[in-house]
């Protein structure tokens, strides 16, 4: 109920209260997912974001650039780029700082989102052309500037990007050097996070939800302080904060995995 009110009162201010009192009620139940379950801007830098969407980019270009090996990469990291992509794109979206890059976030979103999990290596270097003109600020059309965070990935290849970061922050871990890569990992790792927070739908008994908010907060803040420490070159902080990542991790899968 406390998130409720929370998110009611963000749509007041949003809103500058010019809404009729009908409207709002409609909203407050359309609405309840449609922004980030916690404000994109506390969690994620806009360089970060900015870097991840080019990572992603040439990632794809790379992977739908080998015929024989699409059928291969489709559902593992084809999938889990596209997915990230999506929620890269709606986190630019809702970005403060959304003016100071060239990317259209709803747009990119909407690209990425246009990949399917049984798409064809057409369809999927189609996709991959809207995600680029979106990146370059050339998208056509008018994409929704909302959009729901449980509908951006799906939990399991969100689950395996997350997986798949452990290895790339224990290298960074070893020697930060403050170079522009380096804590994008993490911050990754929290904006995965949001779309996790909002997508409850494994949470099978409703008294459980509060575990599960639990335990995506826990993910998502011990991410933002790690992504700092890492911005900070503390080797120190960053080990105690990615220790803390995984005993959520840990925490979660011992009651809902
Ligand atoms: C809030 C709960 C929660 C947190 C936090 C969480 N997970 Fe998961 N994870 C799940 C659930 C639920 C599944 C099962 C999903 C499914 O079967 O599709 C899962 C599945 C997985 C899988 C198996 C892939 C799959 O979907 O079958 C891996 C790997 C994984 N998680 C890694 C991680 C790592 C690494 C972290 C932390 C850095 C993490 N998870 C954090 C809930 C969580």
């Amino acid at each position: 109920m406390l998130l409720k009110t929370e998110f009611n009162n963000k749509v007041l201010t949003m809103r500058n209260r010019h809404l009729l009192l009908t409207s709002l009620l409609i909203l407050s139940t359309q609405i309840a997912f449609a922004e980030a379950p916690v404000k994109v801007d506390s969690v994620a830098p806009l360089d970060d974001v900015v870097f991840e969407v080019g990572t992603q980019t040439d990632s794809l270009d790379k992977a739908l650039a080998q015929a024989d090996e699409y059928e291969k990469n489709r559902e593992g990291k084809i999938r889990q780029s596209f997915g990230l992509l999506a929620c890269l794109g709606q986190a630019l979206a809702e970005h403060s700082k959304a003016d100071q890059t060239e990317i259209q976030g709803a747009a990119l979103r909407d690209a990425a989102l246009s990949f399917k999990r049984k798409s064809s290596l057409e369809d999927a270097q189609a996709a991959l052309k809207k995600v680029k003109l979106a990146q370059a600020g050339k998208a056509e059309g008018n994409a929704a500037h909302e959009h729901a965070w449980n509908k951006l990935v799906n939990m399991h290849p969100m689950m395996e990007e997350i997986n798949s970061r452990n290895g790339a922050i224990l290298k960074v871990l070893r020697r930060p050097r403050g170079k522009a890569a380096e804590p994008v990992h993490a911050t990754t790792w929290a904006i995965l996070g949001l779309a996790m927070k909002a997508d409850t739908h494994e949470v099978k008994d409703e008294a459980d939800l509060p575990k599960w908010h639990k335990h995506t907060d826990d993910f998502i803040a011990a991410s933002v302080e790690l992504a700092k420490a890492i911005r900070a070159k503390d080797k120190t902080a960053g080990r105690k904060w990615f220790d803390a990542a995984n005993e959520s991790c840990d925490a979660c899968h011992e009651i809902f995995q």
